[in-house]
């Protein structure tokens, strides 16, 4: 069952034994994720709903009331430990967590949404969201259309290397709004340490995103911009309340 061997695999990847943090600090700047962020929620106040990079979320947390969410409880005690500054922490599914919050602002960030893998991930984080106005809905996504089979990805550091090699896209589902699921290598190279995995990560089409906002937020205004992280192979979504 290729699901069950999927889950595993995301279980162990952030079960604590892996330095996250070191990654994203030594990769991805998570400062300037938080500044991008800012940007988007547009001077906005209000507290906000927070899934992505833990320290993106504790520099969110300087400006605005952060609730971070994840679901791997190894990420959340050490978000709870590490980052006094949130104003929460809940572990568990941000695609159901939304629907439990009123917050006027809800970040899907870093990368999470290539963890959907079926249509209804995204039904019920549709549903999630409608059960309060939110002023901001920001969302970042994988693009299909910037990647091929064969296709590397270097993300180069001072003091390491990531490279994700694509092996293999699987067909779409053929159901909206339809994604692929795209099976990957990842490495991470640091001087005193380096690991590797194949996993598989879910890869949008930004027409297809466009559609599925449009249908399901009639009373927010669209608008589709660059990825959020600045190297990655993505998109970002953002719905403002009319
Ligand atoms: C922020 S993403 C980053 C992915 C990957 N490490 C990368 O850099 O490409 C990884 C985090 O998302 C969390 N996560 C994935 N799907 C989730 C969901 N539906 N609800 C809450 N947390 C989720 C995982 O537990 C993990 O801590």
């Amino acid at each position: 069952m290729p699901g069950m061997a999927e889950a595993v695999m995301t279980l162990d990847l952030y079960s604590g034994a892996m330095d996250w943090e070191r990654v994203y600090r030594t990769f991805h700047d998570p400062a300037r994720v938080a500044v991008e962020i800012d940007r988007a929620l547009c001077g906005g106040n209000g507290p906000v709903i927070f899934a992505g990079f833990q320290e993106t979320a504790s520099h969110l947390a300087d400006a605005y009331p952060v609730t971070f969410i994840d679901y791997s409880p190894a990420i959340t005690a050490h978000a709870r430990q590490q980052y006094p500054d949130l104003e929460a922490v809940l572990t568990g599914d941000v695609t159901r967590l939304v629907g439990t919050l009123a917050h006027p602002h809800v970040v899907i960030a870093c990368r999470l949404s290539a963890y959907w893998d079926s249509q209804t991930d995204l039904e019920r984080l549709a549903d999630s969201l409608r059960t309060a106005p939110r002023d901001t809905v920001l969302i970042d996504f994988f693009d299909l259309d910037q990647i091929e089979p064969g296709q590397r990805f270097l993300f180069d550091a001072a003091d390491g290397r990531g490279e994700w090699e694509v092996l293999e896209l699987a067909p779409p589902a053929g159901k909206e709004p339809d994604f692929n699921r795209v099976k990957m290598r990842v490495s991470y190279r640091f001087d005193d340490h380096s690991f590797s995995y194949v996993g598989a990560r879910s890869f949008f089409r930004q027409q297809a995103i466009w559609r599925w906002s449009e249908s399901n937020f009639p009373d927010y205004t669209l608008a589709l911009g660059p990825p959020l992280l600045d190297r990655d192979p993505g998109f970002s979504l953002r719905l403002t309340r009319k």
